[in-house]
């Protein structure tokens, strides 16, 4: 039996397969199994010319032909069967041997099986994987967490098989401990899902106020993907937007239920967002939109509530609205993504996890779903500011806001005017003034807390909190 495989990978639905198939492209002898052992045969015989697999037809198979320290990628779905994986596996590996979880498990879950396995000397890796199918086989970008050790030993491998950015780097670093990567992934889809409802907000304002087709929507973003909105978003959206659905020759987005469906990932975002305090209103927009968009029996009764009269602009009106339009996504795409890093952040000091975000950034640069060129800019931005409290403290990010504004501001105001749902741009403007305003209706909240729960307030001359005798003389007393 040979023990040389350098990495093994246990289940081989698409992403595993095409998982163990870029480590198998990039020299590794791969060890492969799956619990239905056709697939491990079909994986064989399919792709056994891209490199040298070992396959295996039983878990202390694979085990056995692993080189030691053993490196045992699971890629199954999060929860449960990740579990019985985990508890069928660990007790045939070693002190020193390493659990890679490739799925989009939750990142407590994660710390929860850090925590066990290392009790036995194991180390367990979640690990985000981001990129879909393609990514898996040509090169995700790549979020380990765990220990140190078991970076220095698979982290020349897995920077061999990520994405590689613009300028060569590898897509993958040692995120933090235990959960870490697993969290860093969870806001990446956050961020995807921010990012997909701003460009469906732009895109519902291009067609129903500025009265373009499909296909001509696809052009302006396909413009707009030549510029500061570079990105794979924004590209496969112009895919998606010019593509013709050959049964009934409509565009393609016309044939599809609007009803967005999601697995999770965002809306675990959002909850744990909640918990940590961290306004992440855009993607929490993002995560309700999908909602609201699945309640059809809500829609189907809400149909006939008055509306304005919408009026589609004429030629000249709709290019010049289309541009206003890009400057209102740039802005909105800032104050999201300033957003998710103060997530990133926060949950790093909360877990003690001394998270890099100009890492994060950089490694987000190629290969992951929400891949841009705007994450160069974040990427240097941090560089250059390790300690930067808000991407809006960048002064480069603040002077484009700037210059955005006016044209961010009117296309909501059309927005609102129009009758068109724009709640993730709505959200970051309301986001963006909330930081800007010398005054919050914050104080008026604590005045009325008191009022009736007697739940104290601050001043803003002097410390120490306060309560007022609302129901005697009103006489302020210090709580
Ligand atoms: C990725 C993707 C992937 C995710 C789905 C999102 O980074 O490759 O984010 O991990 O699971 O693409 O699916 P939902 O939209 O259903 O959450």
């Amino acid at each position: 039996m040979s023990t040389h495989a350098q990495i093994g990978v246990t289940g081989l639905a698409v992403m595993g397969r095409n998982l163990a198939r870029n480590f198998a492209r990039n020299g590794y002898t791969v060890a492969v199994h799956n619990r239905t052992a056709s697939k491990t045969r079909e994986l064989v015989e399919e792709f056994g010319g891209e490199g040298e697999f070992v396959p295996a037809e039983t878990a202390k198979e694979f085990v056995e032909s692993l080189e030691r320290p053993r490196r045992l990628v699971i890629m199954v779905k999060a929860g449960e069967p990740t579990d019985a994986v985990i508890e069928e596996f660990a007790p045939l590996l070693e002190p020193g041997d390493m659990i890679i979880d490739g799925g989009n498990a939750h990142f407590a879950d994660t710390r929860r099986r850090e925590r066990d396995l290392r009790e036995q000397g194991i180390h367990f890796v979640g690990t985000g994987i981001s990129g879909g199918e393609e990514g898996a086989l040509h090169g995700p970008s790549i979020m380990p967490g765990g220990s140190v050790e078991s970076y220095d030993s698979l982290g020349p491998m897995l920077e061999k098989i990520s994405a590689k950015a613009d300028d060569g780097a590898p897509c993958v670093t040692h995120v933090g401990p235990d959960g870490a990567g697993h969290f860093v992934k969870m806001v990446h889809n956050g961020i995807e899902y921010a990012d997909m409802q701003l460009i469906g907000e732009a895109y519902q304002l291009l067609r129903d106020v500025a009265g373009y087709s499909p296909a001509e929507i696809a052009d302006i973003f396909r413009t707009w993907n030549q510029g500061r909105l570079d990105s794979y978003l924004i590209e496969i959206t112009a895919e998606v937007l010019s593509h013709v659905d050959a049964e009934t020759g409509k565009p393609f987005v016309d044939v599809v239920v609007d009803q967005a469906e999601q697995k999770g990932t965002g809306r675990w975002t959002v909850q744990i967002a909640l918990d940590l305090g961290v306004p992440v209103s855009a993607i929490a927009e993002a995560v309700f939109a999908r909602s609201v968009s699945g309640h059809a029996e809500l829609r189907e009764a809400s149909r006939h509530l008055a509306g304005p009269s919408a009026r589609t602009l004429g030629k000249e009106e709709a290019a010049a609205f289309a541009d206003q339009v890009e400057q209102a996504l740039y802005a909105s795409k800032i104050v999201s993504y300033t957003q998710g890093f103060h997530q990133i952040a926060t949950g790093s000091e909360e877990y003690d996890w001394d998270i890099d975000l100009g890492k994060v950034a950089a490694i987000w640069r190629g290969g992951c779903i929400i891949r841009a060129a705007f994450l160069d800019r974040i990427t240097r931005a941090y560089e250059a500011q390790p300690g930067l409290p808000s991407l809006l403290a960048d002064e480069g990010f603040a002077d484009e806001i700037a210059a955005a504004q006016d044209d961010w501001r009117s296309v909501i105001a059309t927005a609102v005017a129009q009758g068109v749902p724009t709640p993730a741009f709505a959200a970051t403007l309301a986001y963006y003034d909330s930081l800007r305003a010398p005054r919050l209706p914050a104080a008026l909240t604590q005045g009325q807390r008191d009022y009736f729960g007697a739940h104290t307030y601050h001043r803003t001359d002097r410390d120490g909190a306060f309560h007022t005798l609302w129901g005697g003389d009103r006489a302020e007393v210090s709580a």
